[in-house]
């Protein structure tokens, strides 16, 4: 059976770009037969640019709420905090041993960083922490700890599969066969989900639509989704239009086949936008419901990640004593 792992950073409230993106993808992903899959909170990994205690929280039950909401299955999937994986910081500390650092300074996150500060004549590390220059190392330990496993991620983290894959190939020169080594799935002809403003839906934008919110500001958000000026009557292009995108996203081919007619025929984009935000919430108002109800029993989405922790530790246990006489400790 194949193995699928992925880890989800709890830095923003859950968007429609995250949904389209990565969290529908996923769960596809994960209701298929032969795969289990193991889908974590990257907690850990948050704590380089999150330094607030409650808001590492809220983000995190916010995150878990929405793919539980969403149809994650806990009996099926293995779904846990990083956090609660202690071996992971060990297995850390292990692989930072056998990584050189000059494979670190390559890093993009870092790489970009440094690049921006150049640019604006600061120091070269200001800003970098610790956290962010190894993050790739924990990141190789969350899939190297649990063996060969496929891991679906976006374009953005394919450096970050290959240095995994350079830092399990070094360990097992070193130490001997140990590691099977990952291999990256990209979601074929993924689209970049468009935000209010036209460009890339993402929180450092500022132009997201959270993906629970309520009916009403769904409804407001849609309505300030930018368009041309072009009157109802003129036929519009669909090609690279917001609208019709994310209209595509939510609605049935039959739906999607009428509206492409409507775009080449003449509609006003006030009546889209309508249209856009009914079919939104057909998707979104059942999880809309769950997502609440989530976050007001916080103690249900803790009972699940704990549970999904202690089902993965006894691996991860088992399989961190191997490494350790490997090493010698
Ligand atoms: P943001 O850009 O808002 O900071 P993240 O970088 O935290 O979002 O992304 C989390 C996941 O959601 C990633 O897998 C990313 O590829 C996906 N994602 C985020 N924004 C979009 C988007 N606009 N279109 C498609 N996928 C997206
Ligand atoms: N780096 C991933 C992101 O940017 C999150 C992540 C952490 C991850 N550990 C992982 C993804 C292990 C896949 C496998 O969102």
């Amino acid at each position: 059976m194949k193995r699928i792992i992925t880890g989800i950073k709890p830095t923003g409230t859950p968007h429609v770009g995250n949904y389209l993106g990565a969290i529908k993808p996923a769960l596809k992903l994960a209701a298929e037969e032969e795969h289990q899959s193991m889908y974590f909170i990257a907690d850990l990994h948050a704590l380089n640019s999150i330094h607030n205690r409650s808001k590492l929280k809220s983000l995190t039950y916010e995150v878990a709420a929405a793919w539980l909401a969403l149809g994650l299955d806990p009996e099926r999937s293995l779904f846990y905090r990083q956090s609660d994986i202690k071996e992971l910081p060990e297995l850390h500390w292990i692989l930072s041993s056998v990584t050189g650092k000059g494979l670190m300074n390559r890093a993009h996150a870092y790489k970009a960083q440094v690049e921006q500060n150049n640019r604006e004549g600061r120091d070269r590390d200001d800003g970098v922490n610790m956290g962010l220059f190894n993050y790739p190392i924990l990141m190789a330990a969350d899939i190297l700890l649990f063996n060969g496993s496929e891991v679906p991620v976006g374009k953005d983290n394919r450096q970050h599969l290959e240095m995994a894959k350079d830092i399990g190939e070094s360990f097992n020169r070193l130490y001997g066969s140990t590691f099977d080594l990952p291999t990256p799935v990209f979601a074929e002809g993924s689209e970049i989900i468009p935000g209010l403003d036209g460009r890339k839906m993402s929180k450092s934008y500022g132009n997201t639509i959270p993906l629970f919110t309520e009916e009403k500001s769904l409804h407001k958000l849609v309505k300030r989704i930018v368009t041309d000026s072009l009157p109802p009557e003129a036929p519009k292009d669909r090609e690279g239009s917001p609208l019709f995108t994310l209209f595509r996203e939510f609605a049935t081919p039959i739906e999607t086949e009428q509206m492409a007619h409507a775009f080449q025929k003449g509609i006003g984009y006030g009546e889209i936008k309508e249209e856009l935000f009914l079919v939104m919430n057909r998707v979104i108002a059942g999880p809309r419901v769950k997502y609440r109800h989530l976050l007001e029993n916080t103690d249900e989405i803790d009972k699940c990640l704990k549970d999904g922790g202690s089902k993965v530790r006894k691996e991860a246990a088992e399989h961190m004593d191997r490494i350790r006489e490997r090493v010698g400790l």
